[in-house]
């Protein structure tokens, strides 16, 4: 066994536990480290291991990508993350089609004669890797408004579709045949096409679950373009990826309640905040001021903040962990009840929190939670809206029909803070709202904490 492969052994295992670490806020951050330095290892392994091009070239190149890397992870607002994410989605499934036609263009030169397995996992890794670089960017476009969020629904699309899949399996088979760059040119167009004509129906606020699906294609990109090159870290570190990814797809459908094929087909969750039925909200609320919310507080025995998209919004992070100490000096239990979806992007709420050094055992989940909310004083709900609504209990008409939610419903009394009457990202209207046991507090949930704190202090 030569030095290469045991560098590759031994990033594959920095690779698993570091993806293992990634499962719980406390050793995250850790399995972050791990996986980069995996990541360094294999590099290093690779350049250094084979001759494949000018140290000038490498080194260059490791520059650039790393200053960009570098920049764009820090100057990233935490909310614009997925966007992010989208982008390197992108460019890794450009990287291996790249690579995989690369390889093409070498076989065709030298006149070699292609084996019918290298051809097809050169076509498999340039077509997922086509749709993943059109469809990554498209998702960018939609969540960073630069792509109209609403789904845009082509007329005889199924039809477009249908013909090109058709025209990818015939050039496919083409180049198997008898390789020549024109299949592989049409079967890298119809690629990206399909990326876009896949993604462009559907909602802005999916965006994060299709995200979740492309970084996997990504990986499988990878993984085909490991076996093009006979590379058994790019295979293993693909696979890892296009499993994780599609395991993380189906977390996130499952807490929606909904099945993939349902929000790759589009029209769900058309635009954050929409309206809902349309029809007006005449019922009456009962609605507080941050001083009569400070008193509830401060009189309770136990509290439990039930944070949202919201939070995220107003960046309330802090101000909640400050409140949240302050009522601990006065003895009041505190905990948070974090439901799997909320906000925009998987852990959102944990790693808002985390920002803010909220202790990771007061973090609660769905279930862990659930059953403590009617031994609770007071539920303060943060920016949270669709994962506190009782209607998806019992309307089978709502769109959130059979999401688990938060039994805010069910604590003694409860505040909710948010800005006005919308909706939330699924756009049905909160039952919570107009229980005699809500009390409803208005105003940007930053500002909110801050006036509720001040006058916690003062009682
Ligand atoms: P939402 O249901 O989206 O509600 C967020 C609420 O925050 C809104 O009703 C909004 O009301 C309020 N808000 C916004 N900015 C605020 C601010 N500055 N201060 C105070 N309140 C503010 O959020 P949720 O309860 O977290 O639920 C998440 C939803 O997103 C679920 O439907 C889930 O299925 C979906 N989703 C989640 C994910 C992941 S992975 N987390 C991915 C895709 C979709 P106002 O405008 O009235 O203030």
């Amino acid at each position: 066994m030569n030095i290469t492969n045991v560098m590759y052994i031994v990033a594959a295992i920095l690779f698993i536990v570091g993806l293992k670490q990634l499962g719980s806020p406390a050793t995250a951050r850790n399995g972050n480290r791990m996986s980069s330095m995996a990541m360094l290892i294999a590099v290093l392994a690779t350049v250094v291991g084979n001759d494949i091009m000018s140290w000038e070239w490498i080194i260059g190149g490791a520059i650039v990508g790393a200053a960009i890397g570098a920049f764009s992870a820090r100057k990233v607002a935490m909310t614009e993350m997925p966007q992010l994410v989208a982008i390197f989605n992108g460019f890794g499934g450009a990287a291996s089609a790249v690579i995989a036609a690369g390889e093409l263009v070498r076989l065709i030169d030298n006149g070699a004669d292609i084996a019918e397995d290298v051809s097809i996992t050169i076509m498999a890794s340039v077509i997922v890797g086509g749709v993943t670089l059109t469809g990554s960017f498209i998702a960018y476009g939609k969540l960073q408004g630069v792509v109209p969020t609403r789904p845009l629904l082509l007329p005889i699309r199924n039809v477009i579709n249908v013909a090109l899949l058709i025209g990818m399996i015939a050039s496919t088979v083409w180049l198997v045949v008898d390789p020549s760059m024109t299949a592989f040119f049409i079967a890298g167009g119809i690629a990206l096409a399909l990326g876009i004509l896949v993604v462009i129906p559907i909602g802005g606020a999916d965006m994060p679950v299709v995200i979740a699906l492309l970084n996997s294609y990504s990986g499988i990109a990878g993984a085909a373009t490991g076996f093009v090159l006979g590379n058994n870290m790019l295979i293993i570190a693909g696979s890892l990826v296009g499993a994780s990814g599609l395991i993380l797809t189906r977390i996130m459908t499952k807490a929606m309640n909904r099945s993939l094929a349902n929000v790759m087909l589009g029209g769900f969750g058309v635009e954050d905040g929409a309206a809902g039925s349309g029809e007006e909200e005449t019922r009456p609320v009962t609605s507080i001021q941050p001083d009569d919310a400070a008193t509830m507080l401060a009189y309770a025995q136990s509290v439990i903040f039930v944070p949202g998209y919201g939070l995220a919004v107003a960046q309330a992070q802090h101000q909640v962990r400050e409140l949240a100490d302050l009522l601990k000096e006065k003895g009041i239990s505190v905990r948070y009840a974090i439901h799997p979806v909320a906000g925009r992007m998987p852990g959102h709420m944990n790693v808002l929190l985390a920002e803010a050094n909220v202790p990771y055992d007061e973090l609660k989940d769905l279930d862990e939670i659930n059953g403590e909310f009617q031994r609770t004083d007071v539920a303060v709900v943060i920016g949270a809206n669709d994962v506190t609504n009782p209607s998806a209990r019992t309307d089978t008409s709502s769109p959130i029909y059979g999401m688990p939610i938060l039994n805010v419903d069910q604590a003694q009394s409860v505040i909710m803070m948010k800005r006005g009457m919308s909706s939330g990202f699924a756009g049905v209207q909160n039952e919570m709202f107009f229980l005699d046991k809500t009390q409803m507090l208005f105003g940007d949930a930053k500002d909110s904490v801050e006036k509720i704190t001040s006058e916690v202090k003062d009682l």
